[in-house]
């Protein structure tokens, strides 16, 4: 039985494209082989990983002067190789610290530039964003990096930041839930596991004139534009995620693209927080301007209760609420594939369990 898996990554995929994978899981494309047993540079594998690109370019109608990348080492891995990238010399490097994900970022950079925290959410418990006129930037940045989504926090910027500065974007769990104006990043990435396809591939957009500038001793697989240069193919790519991110692409395109996402996903924001807010029981400690879409945290008034509303949810079909293991309580991961019958089954649960446990 297929449950509602509320995981915040790797996290649920379209049916669709599941069974997909399965119909061609021994023969695909006529090759009488399974894709992961195929060559990467074979001509029907080339032609099905730039199909992905040329895919997700038009989804988010990516200007033509970026480069999309498909590359290892997760959203993580570029923690890094945005400053060995971006931030060459002793340049000052400017991080907006709005929860977890934006403090490991900021930690790896310290790694190798002089990090300037621009604003800092932390006083706040990361229950909101700092106003942007606020933020004490450096003169000279050579970008400034924040998250426009904290996926443990469930904080969502309700704006892109301004300035000078390139900004680079860690949209790994927000990536594909709406539109978006790529031409206002130098620099965005994701990991794949929440909105684009399995763990292990991640894409990166950047901005050609921001490539090329590597710090000496920056790896080869890392480097954007050597990976550039050869389409992403500068060693085997992880083939399985690029071509399960490909029919992704395909059925967000067949759903309407992410103009029928952000509708969708707008909806089953509104009916959980609305549920959230009305409840009495229930409660998000986000502020309200930047509650994220994807990811809701709540909590029950008992936390002795939180182990028991996972397991009796569990029961119900409804998996991986669990909050993230550094904060506890409840998270609700709604990202694209997640039917709306998933949230409005999630709330009939919580409201059945207050009612049960109140
Ligand atoms: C916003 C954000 N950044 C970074 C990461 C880390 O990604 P990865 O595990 O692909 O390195 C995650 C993982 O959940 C995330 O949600």
């Amino acid at each position: 039985m297929r449950v509602f898996n509320f995981s915040a990554g790797p996290a649920v995929l379209p049916l669709e494209v599941l069974e997909q994978a399965r119909a061609e899981m021994t023969d695909w494309n006529g090759s009488g082989m399974s894709v992961m047993e195929v060559s990467h540079r074979s001509k029907a594998f080339v032609a099905a990983a730039q199909t992905a690109e040329a895919d997700l370019r038009e989804l988010l109608a990516v200007p033509s002067n970026y480069k999309v990348l498909f590359v290892q080492g997760g959203a993580t891995g570029q923690f890094s190789a945005v400053p060995m990238n971006l931030a060459t010399g002793d340049s000052t490097v400017d991080y907006v610290n709005t929860g977890q994900w934006s403090k490991k970022a900021i930690a790896e950079a310290k790694r190798f530039s002089n990090v300037n925290v621009a604003a800092d959410a932390a006083e706040g418990n990361y229950t909101g964003i700092p106003a942007e006129s606020t933020w004490e930037r450096s003169p000279h940045a050579a970008y400034l990096h924040y998250t426009p989504n904290e996926t443990i926090g469930g904080v969502e910027f309700p704006f892109i930041p301004g300035g000078s500065a390139p900004l680079v974007a860690d949209m790994s769990s927000t990536l594909l839930s709406r539109p978006l104006d790529v031409s206002r990043f130098g620099l965005i990435y994701a990991g794949a596991q929440k909105n684009i396809g399995p763990s292990g591939i991640t894409v990166v957009i950047v901005r050609e004139d921001l490539i090329g500038n590597a710090r000496p001793g920056t790896p080869t697989v890392f480097d954007y534009k050597a990976m550039a240069d050869d389409g992403s193919m500068l060693n085997t790519p992880p083939t399985f995620g690029w071509y399960v991110a490909g029919l992704v692409f395909k059925w967000l395109k067949a759903k309407g693209g992410l103009e029928a996402m952000a509708r969708a996903n707008r909806a089953k924001a509104e009916l959980l927080y609305n549920y959230i807010d009305g409840s009495g029981y229930y409660r998000n400690p986000v502020a309200r301007g930047c509650r994220s879409w994807m990811n809701v945290p709540f909590t029950v008034p008992n936390p002795e209760l939180e182990k028991k509303f996972c397991e009796e949810a569990r029961a119900s079909g409804l998996t991986h609420l669990e909050g993230h293991r550094s904060v506890g309580g409840m998270r609700a991961s709604l990202y694209n594939a997640m039917p709306i019958a998933g949230v409005e089954a999630l709330v009939g649960f919580m409201r059945e369990f207050a009612r049960r446990n109140g």
